[in-house]
């Protein structure tokens, strides 16, 4: 990290979930940090209390104000339409932030001769064949939101190749932690309304690799400091997959309401929902030196008691 001292460094979607952590810990030991969110769907309250930090309110679509920040040497580009059912709904809107955004932020690193660390998802392999998924599977999405990340890589590829321009691609697979939206989040909502009924939606039989934003900001990290990294594509997730149905029941088992609530299924999901997430990370292992150890059962209780909802589960 040392080696990121005085670098100025430019975070597109701070304001969001991993955007907030990672400038949390960039902005202990940097003070030429610029955060650029339009706030769409994060909060400059995350980002408030931050030390080192300019905030600015913009669009990674608005290529001109994008352009005339100050330049930069270095890129974190997380700014994204992340939601895929609302990527199925509004396909234009998905490609329009995800494809021409990142387009647009690649223009910028071009004019900076900036270094970009892009992230990507999971939703770009779809419905792999091969479990756990290495990153040389190759595309097959099954949503708007996997293919307009493709198309976000690509771009970053033919920079790369094209420009010279020094990028990494790191492919996230389900994120969580405090503040994280998602399936963990949902499932903790539902039950501090109703500890009776958990419902899932879907068959509760689709499985996900969770990896805990403290890993992901550390891949993140690692990725812009490791020479290693440049021009080369990494999964990160935990290398292990739950099942749906199994993530709520250990939850449940945590709350202590194993015996008292009843989970439920809709057995339908929405469009482009993918059945299976599990990443081959050996070579984030061997080539970034990123060993994620937090265990999902661990994280899970600390982000129960933070919501101070053990009590859910006693009060019965
Ligand atoms: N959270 C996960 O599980 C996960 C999994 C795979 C990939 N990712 C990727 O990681 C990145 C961050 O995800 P997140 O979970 O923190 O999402 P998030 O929605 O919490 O954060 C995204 C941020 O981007 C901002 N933003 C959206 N559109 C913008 C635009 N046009 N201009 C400027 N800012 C804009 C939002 O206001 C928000 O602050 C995204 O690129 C996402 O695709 C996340």
């Amino acid at each position: 990290m040392a080696q990121l001292k005085g670098t100025k460094i430019f975070v597109t979607g701070g304001a969001g979930f991993i955007g907030f952590h990672l400038s949390k810990k960039l902005s202990s030991f940097t003070r030429n940090l610029t955060i650029y969110d339009n706030l769409s769907s994060g909060k400059v309250e995350n980002i408030k209390h931050l030390p080192n930090v300019r905030f600015v309110k913009g669009d990674i679509l608005d290529l001109k104000k994008l352009r005339s920040q100050e330049k930069t040497d270095l890129i974190f580009h997380l700014a994204a339409q992340v939601v895929v059912p609302y990527s199925m709904e509004n396909p234009i809107e998905d490609f329009e932030t995800n494809a021409r955004g990142t387009l647009n932020v690649l223009e910028k690193a071009r004019k900076d001769d900036a270094q970009l660390v892009f992230a990507s998802t999971a939703a770009v392999y779809g419905n792999p064949t091969k479990l756990p998924t290495p990153e040389d599977y190759g595309f097959n999405p099954f949503s708007c939101y996997g293919l307009s990340k493709v198309v976000g890589e690509e771009y970053c590829n033919m920079y790369s190749k094209q420009y010279g321009l020094e990028v990494t691609i790191l492919r996230f697979a389900n994120v969580y932690g405090p503040r994280c939206h998602g399936v963990i989040s949902d499932f903790l909502d539902k039950i501090s309304r109703n500890p009776e009924k958990l419902e899932i939606i879907g068959t509760g039989l689709q499985s996900r690799d969770f990896v805990h934003v403290s890993e992901v900001v550390e891949a993140l990290t690692l990725s812009a400091v490791s020479e290693n990294a440049v021009g080369k594509t990494f999964n990160i997730g935990l290398g292990k997959t739950t099942k749906i149905i199994d993530l709520a029941k250990m939850i449940l088992k945590i709350l202590n309401l194993s015996d008292k609530t009843v989970i439920t299924t809709t057995n339908v999901s929405w469009k482009g929902d993918i059945n299976t997430i599990w990443f081959d990370i050996s070579k984030a292992k061997k080539e970034l030196k990123w060993h994620p150890r937090v265990s999902l059962e661990d994280s899970l209780k600390e982000m129960i008691m933070e919501r101070k909802m053990i009590d859910v589960g006693n009060a019965r």
